[in-house]
């Protein structure tokens, strides 16, 4: 029975990269016998104007609809003013939420032929293969009660609150301990057990769910040490396991060991396996519609589709091979250009890795 799989162009550059990522499933869908069927929607800036708000209601039905969706970015300087509520990046936390997509992962690979591109020395980062494993649909980006208030002497007062319950720590440790089972069986996890309360229960949840992992290695960080260490000696790391908050600002960190953060691709899953899969880059408006976006990170997101939620890992091995060839080619979008290479567009590197295919 074919797939369906839901595209979510967005905002900024994303339009540009996902045409290329479309170009690549039509490819494997005519040429190589993928079975799917690919529907469009708006979110983000582009579905404010549009709509009025970043999720229209027949996104998240056809996205509840998808076995899974491909998403370029959201936002922009044209909606920074909104309120807070309706912003572009309402529309991607609302995708989250609605489908549940507690499960981030955020591979940070350094691509042997750009470790020049890294501002590290490149025996640092030479090999780097660390997968990050962020909560995603709780902890201080969910909690409640949050707001500005005004207190009683007339002064304002902004709050947000960090909750996680043991069942959503119990969930995401079993994602990272199942994952590090199949790579080097490590899991570092990510905490400020030090200070706060919510990450002092989940250090104890990761400890007692590792226990039944006696073949991966569990050993626990705070965030201020680990953010150190990932720019000291990143190779220490196999997975890291971290709530939402930590993970968000620790993986721009570790995408940035790699050169560029336009090669990095993500998936965010449920507990079936469904997911929403995007670049963990943003929606660049400086160069959108300049036809200069690296169009890797999507093209490798639509490999992580094909993976976690098509089942179909000779396919995505077939599209990260064809992304290796490109570059071996020398082909470099501005981002990753360095002397010697072949400086080309966002459409020229789709092309090009299309027809690496084989
Ligand atoms: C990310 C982004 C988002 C986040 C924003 C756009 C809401 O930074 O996916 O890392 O903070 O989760
Ligand atoms: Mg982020």
């Amino acid at each position: 029975m074919s797939k369906n799989i839901l595209i979510l162009p967005g905002d900024g550059i994303g339009p540009e990269i996902v045409a290329e990522a479309v170009k690549l499933l039509a490819t494997l869908r005519d040429g190589f016998g993928l079975d799917i069927e690919l529907d469009e929607a708006l979110v983000g800036g582009g579905a404010i104007d549009a709509t009025g708000g970043p999720l229209p209601d027949a996104t998240l039905e056809l996205a509840k609809e998808s076995d899974a969706i491909l998403l370029g970015a959201v936002g922009g300087p044209k909606w920074e003013g909104l309120d807070i509520s309706i912003r572009p990046e309402k529309g991607l936390l609302g995708l989250r939420a609605a489908l549940n997509l507690f499960a981030n992962l955020r591979p940070a690979m350094l691509y042997p032929q750009l470790a020049e591109a890294s501002s590290l020395k490149s025996d640092i980062v030479a090999g780097l293969d660390i997968m990050i494993v962020r909560e995603l649909t709780g902890g201080i980006y969910f909690g409640q009660p949050r707001g500005i208030r005004e207190l009683d002497s007339g002064e304002r007062q902004g709050f947000n609150t960090l909750v996680y319950s043991e069942s959503e720590i119990e969930r995401i440790a079993r994602v990272a301990f199942d994952i590090a089972n199949k790579r080097g069986k490590r899991v570092c996890s990510v905490d400020k057990a030090n200070v706060l309360e919510c990450t002092e229960l989940w250090r104890e949840v990761m400890t007692r769910v590792g226990a039944e992992y006696p073949e991966v290695a569990l050993s626990h960080m705070y965030v201020d040490n680990a953010a150190m260490q990932l720019v000291k000696w990143p190779k220490q790391f196999d997975v890291m396991v971290t709530t939402n908050m930590f993970g968000d600002i620790l993986s721009d960190c570790a995408a940035m060991l790699t050169g560029s953060i336009g090669m990095l691709p993500s998936a965010s899953l449920d507990e079936q396996g469904k997911g929403m899969y995007e670049p963990i880059h943003g929606s660049a408006p400086d160069i959108a519609g300049k036809g200069e976006a690296n169009p890797l990170a999507t093209m490798l997101s639509v490999a992580m589709m094909l993976r976690y939620s098509l089942d179909e890992p000779a396919m995505a091995d077939r599209v990260e091979r064809a992304v290796d060839k490109v570059l071996n080619d020398g082909l470099r979008t501005p981002d990753i250009v360095s002397e010697g290479m072949t400086e080309v567009g966002c459409e020229a590197m789709g092309d090009a890795v299309v027809a690496a295919l084989g």
